[in-house]
């Protein structure tokens, strides 16, 4: 969730000078905010309670399409008060070995979160462009994430926007994954309208836009074979419908699978992520 300094009655918090000597080596101070001190890191939001004034306090959070529940069981440890809700169409989370303040729940979008309006301060939707048509992120996606936000609580988007510096094997396997998004009715670049999307709801003023580099390959270190590993099992959940949509063999997309693992090192790829963040308001009636 992002910082607003104009939030009313919210004070900057004071930093202090006189922290000990530990707590200086894992932060950083600059222009008065509290950021990581991890070098070969570039997220570069504070950590501190300007950025994260509310899940400090008892928040009730919904992380929608929550897949194995990685976002919701990280952010539940990082904030005890907090209590984390994760919905998935397939219950691929943990049932049982998770913090107390998770818990996860199975249900598909299309048929509505099975929570009533305004339940929710800060809901959460990350990497889920393929998911749904245009029409459904139109029509049905976008009304009901906002319907169960708290008015004065956030939404938050996370999508991926653009490969950047891509091998030519790599560019072909994208370009048929387009083109068979787009045939399915699903917009491939669902990221450059999410900010409209939000505006039409007529629910939020100022959204915020940030977007970050994610490098794919060794070349970047850890962060990079983070990135890689992320990429690659994408490439495979997608083989037994991307395949015959290129009309090749799994041999043949197997090898160019690898060809663009080769490339991601030689092009230095990286893709880039946006995220939209917005205060819910009472919707226009004017
Ligand atoms: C690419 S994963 C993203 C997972 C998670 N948000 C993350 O950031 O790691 C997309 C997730 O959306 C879920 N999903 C797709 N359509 C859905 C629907 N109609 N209702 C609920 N979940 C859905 C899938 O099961 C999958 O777990």
């Amino acid at each position: 969730m992002g910082s607003q300094n104009s939030r009313p009655g919210k004070v900057l918090p004071v930093i202090n000078e006189s922290l000990d000597s530990e707590a200086h080596e894992q932060f950083r101070y600059l222009l008065g905010r509290r950021f990581h001190n991890v070098s070969d890191i570039t997220y570069d939001l504070p950590n501190d309670e300007d950025e994260t004034p509310q899940l400090e306090e008892r928040c009730n959070v919904l992380d929608v399409g929550c897949g194995p529940g990685t976002w919701a069981i990280e952010m539940a440890m990082n904030y005890e008060k907090s209590s984390f809700i994760g919905i998935d169409i397939s219950p691929i989370f943990p049932m049982e070995i998770k913090p107390n303040n998770v818990n996860f729940e199975e249900g598909n979008i299309m048929d509505g979160i099975p929570h009533p309006d305004e339940s929710f301060d800060f809901v959460h939707m990350r990497y889920m462009f393929p998911s749904f048509t245009q029409s459904q992120w139109e029509e049905i996606v976008m009304n009901e994430i906002v319907r169960v936000v708290k008015i004065g609580g956030w939404l938050e988007l996370c999508e991926y926007e653009l490969c950047q510096d891509c091998g030519p094997v790599l560019e072909n396997l994208l370009s048929a994954r387009r083109e068979m998004l787009i045939k399915e009715g699903r917009n491939p670049d669902v990221a450059q309208i999410i900010g409209k999307l939000m505006r039409d709801t007529q629910h939020f003023d100022d959204i915020c836009h940030k977007t970050k580099e994610v490098p794919i390959g060794s070349w970047a270190g850890k962060i990079g074979e983070v990135g890689r590993d992320n990429i690659i099992t994408r490439m495979i959940g997608i083989k037994p419908a991307l395949s015959p949509f290129m009309n090749i063999s799994s041999e043949q997309y197997d090898e160019m699978m690898q060809k663009s693992i080769e490339e991601f090192n030689e092009y230095k790829t990286f893709f880039i992520t946006s995220r939209w963040y917005a205060k819910k308001k009472a919707k226009n009636t004017t």
